[in-house]
């Protein structure tokens, strides 16, 4: 059952929930790179949707699938469930509708796969709270203008100090401390600046130095994510990631250097987040790329005699 699902996880999925109350701040384009870079790694992956009204982590998912039926490359696929909207007049029959099927959802993978990645909606709702409380890893990517920090914290307008915690912000850290009093378990939160510019600009820093401060106040880690490319935004409709080969057949399109640049920051970005890999895992995924690589070669003597 869910409520259990936040309490000793030892054995358990570790879940990380992908956050931010701001619409469009990048949270289903990191959420695909998170999970296709664990499944990269080797590990076993389940993903759940829960912007039932967008659906853009499932659309992301069935592109996916669909490039790869069409392309015929073994494109790696999560394990992924969408929770349906309830669509009946009550607003307590909806939330326990989308209860249950989260609640069905996590328990079917969480005692055999190693992460879940959950991608919630850019607005305040019950399961989106609920998802928060059950974090492991919380991902917040957040867009470099003080537009976007506000849902994290308010500024002077003179000097830009922080001046308090916004309402997003608070709600973290009510989950985080009740998670903390359930379990005994931490959720590394992780604020992913998203979008930068590549130009410096007093704007980057300002915003730059406005997270650190926050940073302390609340408790989070403060990384550097993804720069504004035209290649996150082209990905969609194939479901690719800056992880997948960079060449004409997968991309569908000639490889630029944008494609290599955005592959060397989602590696750091992942590095970053620490993400607990399960070291059989690793090997395996190691394991498969070296027999990929022997595929073509022919035999050695050495083979055919041993
Ligand atoms: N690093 C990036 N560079 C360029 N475009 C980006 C980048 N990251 C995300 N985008 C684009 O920004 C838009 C919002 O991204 P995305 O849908 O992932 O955000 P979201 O937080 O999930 O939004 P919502 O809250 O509406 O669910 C999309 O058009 C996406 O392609
Ligand atoms: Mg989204």
């Amino acid at each position: 059952m869910l409520v259990q699902a936040g309490q000793g996880r030892s054995g358990a999925a570790h879940v990380v929930v992908m956050g931010n109350e701001k619409g469009g701040s990048g949270k289903s384009t990191a959420a695909l790179h998170i999970a296709v870079a664990l499944l990269k790694a080797g590990q076993r992956v389940a993903t759940i949707d829960l912007d039932s009204r967008q659906q853009s982590f499932t659309h992301y998912i069935n592109n996916r699938s669909a490039w790869a039926r069409r392309t015929g490359l073994s494109l790696e696929l999560p394990v992924h469930s969408c929770i349906k909207l309830g669509e009946t007049m009550q607003i307590a029959e909806n939330e326990n509708s989308e209860f249950q099927q989260f609640a069905e959802a996590v328990s079917a993978v969480e005692r055999t796969f190693d992460f879940i990645v959950i991608d919630t909606p850019g607005t305040d709702s019950y399961l989106m709270r609920l998802a928060h409380s059950m974090a492991d890893t919380l991902v917040t990517p957040i867009n470099d203008s003080f537009l976007d920090f506000d849902v994290l914290g308010t500024v002077d307008p003179a000097t830009y100090a922080v001046t308090g915690i916004s309402h997003y912000a608070e709600m973290v850290r009510d989950t985080r401390r009740k998670r903390r009093q359930l379990d005994g378990a931490t959720t590394d939160w992780i604020v992913v600046r998203n979008r930068l510019s590549m130009l410096g600009s007093r704007n980057k820093q300002l915003v730059a130095d406005g997270l650190k401060e926050l940073s302390l106040q609340l408790g989070f880690r403060a990384i550097d994510g993804l720069a504004e490319r035209v290649v996150y935004r082209e990905f969609f409709p194939r479901g690719l990631t800056a992880l997948d080969d960079i060449d004409e057949a997968t991309l569908g399109t000639r490889p630029s250097l944008g494609h290599v640049t955005a592959r060397e920051e989602v590696t750091s970005l992942l590095r970053q987040l620490k993400l607990p890999l399960d070291e059989r895992g690793r090997r395996r995924a190691a394991n498969r790329a070296e027999w990929f690589a022997q595929v073509d070669k022919p035999l050695e003597l050495h083979d055919i005699l041993a």
